[in-house]
């Protein structure tokens, strides 16, 4: 899924996003209750019409970073440019308080203190029309260990009963959909807790996502951890991971049983001026591309590569026009898509296993 925060995949218009092909976009709750409100979407007859958006949409809360939360920037070299980013500590803590009633946040306007309830992110989505709406989770950053991360997944329990609740209440529970999110840090024992729980909710539970992971975790940790989940959870409902968005992350997932997953990576990197192709990220503000006339990539679908847009002039104007950025996040849209779309034809035909082993080597080998 495609991240639209703000009600706009930065950079497009849904009318470009609607001919690539995608189905499915995410919108954030807590900036669409700020602005535009609830008032305008109310008078708008919700966010597809508030867009212009025909297809699915997905709204989720994630606050702007609930707690100490390490945001890996660049955590692999991209196309020789190294050293790109390192790691920034990102706290805004200080903005969101947790507690049983619900999450209590500094307006970043006015500063003043809002609480928002379970209840409440149920009651916000129904305003916003989604098709498939997300419970309110405590999530705690996957580095947090110590007793916090235990009442972190209980509480998340205690708050999808809520939702439940308040979701079957509305009548809205035959047009929305409304999914549940794993939680339980890196901890086995208390994921399995979680799982527990909330699979024996399952007929009030239209899919489940798995949260809390990709905040700066070890790989092998994180594959675990959905394994676990993915093995555990219902085979009649679809498995989101969030906030994944790397490509070899996308199909690690696939394999251990992920069906969907959001991240901001496709679209963000684009606007830092980085193509993602078949044998991997690259950089088109480094000089190596100013005379190279071929397309991104030969093979791609997307409107920027069938117009024959060459690395050259994308190169050219990355740091002249927004045009460019523009361009290379309708082609990484699509990279994405064709990623995610290639996995699920081979799992169908039964290829999937040379599908993994093509793409591994394409996009970590040498041939690019
Ligand atoms: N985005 C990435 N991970 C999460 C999570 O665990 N919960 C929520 N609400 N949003 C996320
Ligand atoms: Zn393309």
């Amino acid at each position: 899924m495609p991240v639209a925060t703000q009600a706009a995949i930065k950079g497009l218009t849904p009318q470009q996003v609607e001919a690539l092909g995608i189905n499915l976009i995410l919108n954030n709750t807590y900036h669409l209750n700020l602005r535009p409100g609830m008032k305008i979407l109310k008078e708008a007859g919700g966010a597809h019409k508030f867009q212009g958006w025909r297809h699915n949409l997905l709204t989720v809360e994630t606050f702007p970073s609930i707690h100490l939360r390490l945001v890996c920037l660049v955590t692999r070299s991209i196309d020789s440019l190294q050293d790109s980013g390192g790691f920034q500590l990102v706290s805004l803590s200080k903005f969101t308080k947790i507690t049983e009633e619900g999450a209590l946040f500094a307006s970043p306007f006015d500063g003043e203190p809002t609480m928002l309830t379970p209840e409440e992110s149920i009651s916000i989505q129904h305003t916003i029309g989604a098709d498939i709406i997300m419970q309110l989770d405590d999530v705690v950053s996957s580095l947090t260990v110590g007793p916090r991360v235990a009442e972190a997944t209980q509480r998340t329990i205690r708050w999808l009963d809520r939702c439940i609740e308040t979701h079957q209440k509305s009548g809205k529970a035959d047009v929305q959909n409304l999914f549940a999110i794993v939680q339980g840090g890196l901890d086995p024992e208390l994921r399995d807790q979680c799982l527990e729980e909330m699979i024996k909710r399952k007929d009030r539970v239209a899919g489940y996502a798995i949260g809390g992971l990709s905040g700066g975790e070890e790989k092998d940790v994180f594959w675990r951890i959905i394994k676990q989940c993915a093995d555990k959870l219902p085979e009649d409902r679809p498995r989101y991971s969030m906030g994944i968005g790397f490509a070899e992350d996308l199909l690690v997932c696939v394999a251990l049983g992920v069906d969907m997953a959001d991240c901001v990576f496709p679209t963000r990197t684009a606007r830092f001026g980085v193509a993602l192709t078949l044998n991997g990220p690259i950089n088109l503000r480094l000089s190596k591309h100013e005379a190279d006339f071929r397309p991104i990539d030969e093979s791609c679908p997307c409107p920027t590569c069938v117009s024959g847009t060459s690395r050259a002039m994308l190169h050219h104007i990355m740091t002249l026009e927004t045009a460019a950025a523009h361009a290379v996040t309708q082609h990484n849209l699509v990279f994405q898509a064709r990623v995610m779309g290639g996995a699920r034809d081979a799992i169908i035909n039964g290829t999937f296993p040379q599908y993994l082993k093509d793409f591994f080597a394409n996009y970590f080998g040498d041939a690019g």
